[in-house]
């Protein structure tokens, strides 16, 4: 596995691949690498003929008073992972390769609406940073097709979005949640959690199934699931931050005659916010 910290370095090995013909996949992540990670170069491995994989702690998309100096940073461990997986390139480059200005002074890739609700009404500014971010490295690899966890739902909507309508000629691939053995969502975020918070923490992937399954039989005021659904998560020790049923074409509220639905939810258990997602057609 070639490490690269330079946009040059990274830009000639993938000219030379390109020269050869090569499909070439980039799989953004922010390092502390766990199942979920290795199940999209996984992916990345079956589409395409060389993977890079950045590692970028991205300090744009943390807010005020959030985790981005905590942030776990792990990278022997997930330079080994990725070499196990085949990975072809590790990009990981410091914060000023990425952002050559100050942030004030930076170009912002904002995508209006979708970055506004759920996530990005609690995280002002998150999802702007996200998109600048993905944007940049989507210029820099240029990759034929780039993955993402489905885990982050409306991150994944927010990228395909901007790319979309940058006219970034990518492939956007999102890749199937992968769970504990009790259901929890993997996260690097779920590091932060302690022996007893963690044997709480299922509660937010049980909501959605409750949730979901009495949507499948037949429930028609999602209000009133909503606000159960946050009433458990309480009752779990958990505090929640939104738990909404939505359209899962655009993340609005859906009118009855919606079929493809999204249940999303956020929640905070001691120092972590845990969020996951389910869809369904109901
Ligand atoms: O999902 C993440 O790990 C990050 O938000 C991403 C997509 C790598 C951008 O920094």
């Amino acid at each position: 596995m070639i490490t690269e910290a330079t946009i040059e370095g990274l830009r000639a090995q993938v000219a030379d691949w390109r020269a050869e013909g090569r499909r070439v996949a980039l799989v953004p992540t922010m390092g502390n690498l766990h199942a979920g990670h290795v199940q999209l170069v996984k992916q990345a491995r079956t589409v395409a003929d060389r993977v890079v994989v950045s590692i970028f702690v991205n300090p744009m998309q943390f807010g005020e008073g959030e985790d981005f100096d905590s942030y776990p940073r792990t990278m022997e461990a997930d330079g080994e992972k990725l070499a196990a997986e085949g990975t072809d390139l590790l990009f990981a480059p410091g914060v000023a390769e990425v952002y050559r200005r100050p942030q004030a002074e930076q170009t912002v890739v904002e995508v209006p609406g979708l970055s506004a609700i759920l996530c990005g009404a609690s995280r002002p500014g998150h999802f702007a940073g996200v998109a600048t971010v993905v944007c940049k490295l989507f210029n820099m690899v240029q990759p034929d097709v780039a993955l993402f966890g489905e885990k982050d739902f409306q991150q994944l909507m927010v990228i395909r979005r901007m790319a979309e309508d940058l006219e970034i000629p990518v492939e956007i691939i999102g890749v199937a949640t992968v769970r504990e053995a009790d259901g929890l969502a993997m996260s690097s975020r779920n590091g932060y959690l302690d022996a007893d918070e963690r044997l709480r923490a299922p509660a937010v992937y049980r909501s959605l199934q409750e949730t979901s399954e009495r949507i499948r039989d037949g429930a028609g005021d999602l209000g009133q699931l909503e606000a159960r659904a946050r009433q458990q998560l309480e009752a779990a020790g958990l505090r929640p931050d939104y738990f909404h049923i939505r359209r899962a074409s655009d993340l609005q509220p859906p009118t009855d005659q919606d079929r493809e639905l999204v249940i999303l939810v956020a929640a905070y258990l001691g120092g972590a916010r845990l969020i996951d997602n389910l869809t369904l057609t109901r």
